[in-house]
């Protein structure tokens, strides 16, 4: 079987001899016998960590998830820099996390007090608490490879997971921080959506958020600008 890699500038391929393998063991394979500089991060090996997300044939995947096919082409992650061959940095998409202020913040005692959560409450962002962040969404978000301030998919994801909690304490400030360079950058094209190997909707999120927002009483900065900038809020 060949496959083929992308390693900085030029495409490497490699012969190999062995079925029906996932691509983390195709790459341990030719980083153990044939080229031991092959750079590549992997961790858990199950689909859990994130950290072996990279490109097939121009689609995001985990390496260790993923069924090798005669003649695929390996590439990096997009929209995050290249360290080597097929490792990327994900820090600037880790710290929109940040800027999305998306924690659980502390109950007030009042609210300790006073609050249930029904079983049902808490299935409700169960999906968006799978998220492994492994960047598979940032690398497949069209605005985020045009616009790199973006607050992007899983950082939004996750503010929805709080946002969405029954428990948490301070949804306003959340709701707050992803209105600059966040909800309203979203076009909602769903590239994010089938990306991702947990199954979770970004895009859906995203427009939770709106709907949140617009609750809260944040306006669309677009649909304000669609009227000329006119002040409309009487
Ligand atoms: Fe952990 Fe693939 S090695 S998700």
């Amino acid at each position: 079987m060949k496959i083929n890699i992308q390693r900085a500038s030029e495409i490497t391929s490699f012969s190999i001899d062995i079925e029906n393998a996932t691509l983390l063991e195709v790459l341990t394979y030719i980083k153990t016998k044939i080229d031991s500089s092959l750079a590549f991060s992997s961790g858990c090996r199950s689909g859990v960590c994130g950290s072996c997300a990279m490109r097939v044939n121009g689609k995001e995947v985990l390496a260790c998830a993923y069924k090798v096919q005669e003649d695929d082409l390996i590439e990096p992650l997009r929209n995050a820099p290249i360290v080597r061959d097929l490792v990327v940095d994900m820090q600037k998409s880790y710290a929109f996390n940040k800027v999305a202020k998306a924690w659980q913040t502390t109950l007030n005692e009042e609210k300790i007090q006073t609050l249930h959560v029904s079983p049902q409450q808490a299935q409700i962002n169960e999906l968006q608490s799978d998220c492994i962040l492994c960047g598979s969404c940032y690398s497949a978000c069209p605005v985020y490879s045009v616009n790199p301030e973006f607050i992007g998919p899983f950082a939004l994801t996750r503010a929805w997971r709080y946002v969405s909690d029954a428990r948490q304490n301070d949804v306003e400030k959340t709701i707050g921080a992803v209105q600059e360079k966040g909800i309203y950058d979203c076009t909602l094209c769903g590239e994010c959506i089938p990306v991702c190997p947990q199954n979770i909707a970004p895009k859906q999120d995203i427009v939770m958020l709106k709907n949140k927002s617009g609750v809260l009483g944040y306006m669309d900065p677009n649909f304000a600008s669609s009227f000329g900038g006119f002040d409309l809020s009487f």
